[in-house]
């Protein structure tokens, strides 16, 4: 069966052929002719989750799934959430939004935050969404070189070390989009047993 996963991000697309098996063949937008740009409009993870996959299954009728992730700090009531690519303004700096996001926690004790990712699959029209998070702390500085976005300055819970300063490998061991692709990938492999 092929599955579209609405994304041209290569990485994302490697992680998910790395685990889903051979059963399922996954195409990205590219690859099955889509070159816009995806709206996200619907002011929610979940909700701007939906609407990728939405699209892509009624434009192109194709069995689809999309992510969307974001970044939940507990005392900004779960800013920069939904906005987490945009937060310090359109140009999508991650040395930006650290940098406000930092700001923003200065003289704030509780640094609890946690990372979620929403799969929304469309298959044969049905719906189904799969959550993963990690939980953590806002660290006061930046630590670590490895990965992107706000990795330098989470820590999750359980490690003495940020995101960015974990390999890929241990990485994908715990983080959010791991959780819900592996939700995703043992729902898919259990219908097509
Ligand atoms: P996306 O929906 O996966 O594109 O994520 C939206 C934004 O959330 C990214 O641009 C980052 O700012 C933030 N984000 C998502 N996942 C991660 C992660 O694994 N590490 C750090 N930041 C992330």
């Amino acid at each position: 069966m092929e599955l579209c996963f609405a994304t041209n991000n290569q990485h994302k697309l490697d992680e998910v052929r790395a685990i889903i098996g051979g059963k399922i063949s996954i195409v990205s937008l590219k690859e099955i002719g889509c070159n816009e740009e995806l709206a996200e409009t619907t002011g929610t993870i979940a909700g701007n989750s939906r609407q990728k996959a939405e699209f892509v299954f009624k434009n192109y009728g194709i069995n689809c799934f999309a992510d969307d992730s974001g970044l939940e700090v507990d005392s900004l009531n779960g800013a920069p959430g939904v906005d987490s690519a945009i937060y310090a303004g359109p140009q999508r700096s991650h040395y930006d939004n650290i940098k406000v996001l930092l700001k923003n926690l200065e003289g704030i004790f509780n640094r609890n935050s946690r990372f979620v990712t929403v799969i929304t699959l469309f298959l044969n029209g049905e719906v189904f969404q799969f959550e993963g998070e990690v939980t953590g702390k806002i660290l006061y500085e930046k630590k670590g070189t490895e990965g992107f976005g706000y990795d330098p300055i989470f820590m999750p819970d359980g490690f003495s070390k940020t995101l960015a300063q974990m390999s890929m490998e241990e990485k994908n061991k715990i983080s959010h989009r791991a959780r819900a692709i592996e939700k995703l990938v043992k729902f898919i492999n259990s219908k097509f047993e």
